[in-house]
């Protein structure tokens, strides 16, 4: 199955929004496999922000990712990158439409409370930046066949 690494920011944790964001995740039917608290740091932020470095807003935003607790899961399902992507709406919070988690909640670029992997390809790679193969958990939940055939 479909996996995409999420990361609830400094912000989130910050100003309690943890539990209103991954509920949205359940609500929609997908499935949490791993999940962790920790705090960020600059190592892990640089990597995971690689493809940045040299623009503006790399060290910035690294500063931000290490400035308190985040919150980091896989998240698992039919078409979750694509789909989680949309749940967050735009990586700019003023262009994110309202029923998003951006769009909830947040207003500002470098405080747009979740993360969430573009592709396939880089939620492999983020998941493994976070997580150990044996930390990502496999188990059955009630009522799955209801969700897709
Ligand atoms: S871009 O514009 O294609 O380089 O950006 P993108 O790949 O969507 O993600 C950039 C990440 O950096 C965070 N960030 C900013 N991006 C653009 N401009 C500004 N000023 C900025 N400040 C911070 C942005 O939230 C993306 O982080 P993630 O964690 O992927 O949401």
């Amino acid at each position: 199955m479909e996996k995409t690494f999420l990361m609830l920011k400094p912000d989130a944790v910050q100003r309690g929004l943890i539990g209103e964001i991954i509920s949205r995740f359940e609500k929609k039917g997908f499935k949490l496999a791993a999940l962790k608290l920790l705090q960020v740091d600059r190592g892990l932020a640089e990597e995971h922000y690689k493809e940045h470095k040299g623009k503006g807003f790399f060290e910035p935003t690294v500063q931000y990712i290490m400035s308190s607790p985040v919150v980091a899961m896989v998240w698992e399902g039919k078409n979750v990158v694509a789909l989680a992507r949309e749940m967050m709406g735009a990586t700019n919070p003023a262009n994110a439409g309202p029923g998003s988690i951006r769009g909830s909640y947040a207003m500002d670029i470098s405080r747009n409370v979740i993360h969430g992997s573009d592709s396939v390809e880089s939620a492999e790679r983020e998941i493994s930046l976070y997580f150990r193969p044996e930390e990502i958990l496999t188990y059955q939940k009630p009522g799955e066949e209801w969700l897709s055939e």
